[in-house]
């Protein structure tokens, strides 16, 4: 199955995509960027995937940007399209237009901590157990339909690094992973609120 990914740093949950691609039937179109020093935009390079790199700077709106980015994936062509490490929010224009094609890694264990910084507001939170969600994206930001989660215990030494570390590992497991049940057509999105594994509702 063809997909594009859509990144803004470091992109190891992309190199951990680009390291599975053969084993999880995905063929990666090509790599878009809102960031032109994404560390993610060499590691594409180095694996000979075209990358595209859109400068928001250039668009006087939210949704003129995303009308390029819509432009370029279906220039590309992709039945999936995946969020990995992309800090910016999507439109409902691009959401909607792409409805049941989007999945997103959110670090942390979703309904909790959406949005930025979320080991850090775990640990001081006294929280015992954070982790990672991989979901459906809707329009409600960080809310759509919940596919996979994977935990990590917090230990009392643990920084915002060492968790983020801790993480990082389950990610590079899980993404790959429910990938895979949607490039073998095992996953759909419902509607908002809900998604299917094998016909049963997650
Ligand atoms: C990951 O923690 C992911 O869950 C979040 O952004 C981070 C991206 O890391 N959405 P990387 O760029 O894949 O290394």
């Amino acid at each position: 199955m063809k997909a594009v990914i859509l990144i803004s740093g470091n992109g190891s949950n992309l190199q951990s995509i680009i390291d599975s691609a053969d084993r999880i039937d995905l063929q990666i179109s090509c790599v878009i960027s809102n960031n032109k020093n994404a560390l993610g935009l060499k590691r594409a390079v180095s694996s000979k995937i075209q990358t595209f790199v859109i400068d928001p700077e250039l668009f006087n709106s939210k949704k003129a940007f995303d009308r390029e980015l819509i432009s370029i994936i279906n220039q590309n062509g992709a039945e999936l399209i995946i969020l990995a490490g992309y800090m910016r929010i999507l439109t409902p224009l691009f959401v909607s237009h792409y409805f049941g094609k989007i999945l997103n890694i959110h670090p942390s264990l979703l309904p909790k901590f959406p949005g930025l910084n979320t080991h850090q507001r775990a640990i001081d939170a006294s929280e015992k157990v954070h982790g990672v969600s991989v979901h459906f994206v809707t329009k409600e930001l960080d809310g759509g339909p919940l596919i996979c989660q994977e935990s990590v215990i917090i230990d009392n030494s643990d920084t915002e690094e060492t968790l983020s570390m801790k993480v990082l590992k389950k990610e590079h497991i899980i993404y790959p992973k429910v990938i895979h049940w949607y490039t073998k057509k095992r996953l759909h999105l419902i509607n908002d609120r809900t998604a299917t594994l094998d016909g049963k509702i997650i």
